[in-house]
């Protein structure tokens, strides 16, 4: 039974939980799966890239999520703005709603915040499962930025 408070940690993704991490886009729904690309397109990137971060979210001990940041401008990875943007976020579908994507930014922050960094951007499609009221309801405002089709929001603090 999960904890409906539970501590989020990011870990590295290792050789024993890759499986594991790509499979935990099979449980989002197709709708969700149009907004987020699959954790294992996004692991291939991340290894194209020389700006990419990556790491599994866990939910206590229970692998819940993927997160991935890219820092710097970087034309060949069609991210063109400095600064830190959210790259990729999931949340599993069983353990959405459970308030794990909001401490899992809140957590990016306060990483950020430490290395004297008060900006971070990210970008989302519309559609019926956009994360738009996601991103939303922690404080992300339109930067009037678009890339490709997808709408630029920033955070501030
Ligand atoms: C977007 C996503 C990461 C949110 O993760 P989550 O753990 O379910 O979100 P949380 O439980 O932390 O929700 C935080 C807040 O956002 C709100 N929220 C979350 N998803 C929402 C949605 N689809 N519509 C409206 N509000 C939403 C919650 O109600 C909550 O608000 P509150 O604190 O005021 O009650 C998750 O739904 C997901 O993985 N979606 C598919 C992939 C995706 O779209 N990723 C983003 C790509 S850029």
């Amino acid at each position: 039974m999960p904890q409906t408070d539970p501590e989020i940690s990011f870990r590295r993704v290792t050789a024993w939980t890759v499986t594991d991490v790509c499979e935990l886009s099979e449980t989002l729904s197709d709708e969700q799966r149009e907004m987020v690309a699959d954790n294992a397109v996004s692991i291939a990137e991340a290894h194209f890239s020389e700006s990419a971060w990556f790491r599994a979210i866990y939910a206590d001990e229970t692998l819940a999520g993927f997160i991935m940041l890219h820092t710097g401008a970087d034309y060949d990875d069609g991210i063109e703005r400095p600064g830190v943007f959210l790259w990729r976020l999931m949340v599993a579908g069983p353990h959405q709603g459970r308030g794990i994507g909001r401490k899992a930014v809140q957590k990016v922050v306060a990483d950020l915040t430490a290395r004297g960094i008060r900006e971070l951007r990210t970008s989302y499609d519309e559609g019926p499962a956009s994360p738009g009221p996601f991103y939303k309801s922690l404080g992300f405002i339109p930067s009037g930025d678009f890339y490709g089709e997808e709408i630029g929001a920033v955070l501030r603090w």
